[in-house]
């Protein structure tokens, strides 16, 4: 969810009204995945970098997430969301810490989309942590394979991503699930996330259903 503070600039606004444009976005476009049956959507909320933006704007985001997992289980209930958290939860403050919680219990009987929050989230930092847990089981190496390192990371039962939607403009990954990525179908559209609407989200997964994916093998 990329474009927030340049949608806000654009308009001779702080970042912080880019940011709770944003939220607005985020919640339309997860009620949107919910309506059609999509089981998981991961939505990048903070990396791991984003701590150095200013303690302002770390404030903001921080505050508004904390708001959003207070007020939004009847949106969750609604929806039949369960919320999950990505990220490493013990570099969060201890408020927020006790929201995600929170959130993730009142949340765990709802079966439609599974809403994995990425926050504190680095993909290589899922993987260091992903390894030291591995270290510490002092499991054998003859043990570890693609599904024993899928076991080890934030949410286990995520599933490799399908397709991965980038807005704003940028043409990177930016650290963003590394591991589950590997044979993502990617969209990078200029459209900043406070603009993205349910109609280009459908746009884009008719693109990704068009795309051939052989994951390296030959079609026959
Ligand atoms: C993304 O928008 C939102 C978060 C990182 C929370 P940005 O804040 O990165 O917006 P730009 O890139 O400055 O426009
Ligand atoms: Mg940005």
């Amino acid at each position: 969810m990329d474009g927030n503070g340049r949608w806000a600039k654009n308009r001779n606004l702080p970042r912080t009204n880019g940011h709770l444009e944003g939220l607005k976005r985020a919640k339309e476009i997860a009620k949107a995945a919910a309506d059609m049956g999509i089981k998981y959507l991961t939505l990048y909320v903070f990396s791991t970098e984003n701590w150095k933006r200013t303690q302002q704007e770390v404030g903001f985001l921080m505050g508004l997430i904390h708001t959003h997992l207070r007020q939004e289980l009847k949106f969750y209930k609604e929806n039949n969301i369960r919320v999950r958290l990505l990220g490493d939860i013990t570099g969060l403050p201890s408020d927020i810490q006790t929201d995600i919680t929170a959130a993730q219990n009142d949340t765990r009987v709802f079966n439609g989309l599974t809403l994995s929050l990425a926050i504190n989230y680095g993909g290589r930092d899922e993987i260091v942590r992903a390894v030291k847990k591995i270290v510490d089981s002092g499991c054998k190496s003859d043990a570890i394979n693609d599904a024993f390192i899928s076991e080890k990371m934030d949410i286990p039962e995520l599933p490799d991503a399908d397709l991965l939607i980038r807005t704003g403009g940028e043409k990177r990954l930016s650290n963003f699930l590394m591991w589950h990525a590997a044979y993502a179908e990617l969209v990078f559209t200029d459209t900043l996330w406070p603009d993205y609407f349910e109609k280009e989200f459908i746009i884009n997964i008719e693109e990704f259903q068009k795309r051939s994916r052989r994951f390296g093998a030959v079609p026959v």
